[in-house]
């Protein structure tokens, strides 16, 4: 599907960067395939040195020719990038999106012609071609461009499409949800540490186990309710955890981690001086 396709990334920063090694490493397309652009002049360097890809300032030269066009900038930079480019491309060059909070309908407006347009949100595991992405189609997206799209984010992890209006959850939960679990990933090393463990076995011990839990979610396709039954013993020592994990409102904290994400997923791109996602 992605062969002989070039791609051009507006935008080559964390997230673009860790698309770009993901589909380099896979052999998908190769450095020549692919181009970027970035917004400072400092920034060539960091990009050639880390992916040897072309790399310009210029985002109308950039996408002139290309297949597809990522966009990896910030969601508040989305309006202007999107405005700058609208005039030069054409109705066979597919617009992928990974702004968080910015929709279809708000890209299509700003492009003011039928182009096709491809909304996804990746996550950052996508590095190591571990990554989770959701993606919805705009209006003038056809099957080919579903396609297309898809094609590009299995070769960095798994894909799911979703309707629109669960984007912004998807945002909060797997695009975002890295960060939650490195914290946990953290926590639980420091009880390891705590319990008199060295830091990098303790480590060891709980991003494996973290990993193999979640394998076996998807391995299995038991409810993980089941799993945890079946690793806790009655009167054994997971129990107590357990309890304390309930004392400590893990569950709840989460769920309302995850829906507050959401909401700020929501207003993101009205914002002026966020970080992004
Ligand atoms: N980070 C994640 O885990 C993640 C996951 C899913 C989606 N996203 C989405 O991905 C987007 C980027 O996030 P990020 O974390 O990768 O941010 P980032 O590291 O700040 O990258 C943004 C990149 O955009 C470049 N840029 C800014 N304005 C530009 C312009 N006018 N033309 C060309 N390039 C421009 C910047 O260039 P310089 O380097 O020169 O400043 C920078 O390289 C956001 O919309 C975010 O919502 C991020």
């Amino acid at each position: 599907m992605l062969k002989n396709k070039k791609l051009a990334v507006i935008g080559v920063g964390k997230l673009g960067e860790a698309l770009i090694s993901g589909l380099l490493k896979q052999g998908a397309l190769g450095k020549s395939d692919i181009s970027g652009s970035i917004a400072h002049e400092a920034s060539i360097a960091r990009v050639k040195d880390r992916l040897g890809i072309e790399v310009t300032l210029d985002n109308r030269e950039l996408v002139r020719g290309k297949d597809v066009i990522l966009v990896a900038v910030k969601p508040q930079n989305m309006d202007r990038v999107i405005k700058g480019i609208a005039d030069v491309l054409t109705a066979d060059q597919l617009i992928i999106s990974v702004a968080a909070s910015v929709t279809t309908q708000f890209i299509e407006e700003r492009l003011a012609k039928e182009l096709p347009v491809v909304r996804a949100m990746p996550n950052t595991p996508a590095i190591i071609n571990a990554g989770m992405t959701g993606l919805c189609l705009g209006r003038f997206a056809n099957a080919e461009h579903k396609n297309m799209a898809e094609a590009i984010f299995r070769c960095v992890g798994e894909t799911v499409f979703v309707d629109e209006s669960l984007m912004d959850g998807v945002t909060a939960l797997s695009a975002s949800g890295p960060a939650y679990l490195y914290v946990i990933i953290e926590s639980l090393a420091e009880a390891g540490v705590k319990l008199g463990i060295p830091r990098d076995i303790s480590t060891l011990l709980a991003a494996q186990t973290m990993l193999g839990s979640a394998r076996m979610v998807l391995d299995s396709k038991a409810h993980p309710a089941m799993l945890k039954d079946n690793v806790t013993t009655p009167a054994g020592c997971t129990i107590d955890g357990l309890m304390e994990l309930e004392e400590g409102k893990l569950r709840v904290t989460l769920i309302k981690a995850v829906v507050k994400a959401a909401e700020r997923a929501r207003e993101l791109v009205n914002t002026q001086n966020t970080s992004g996602k």
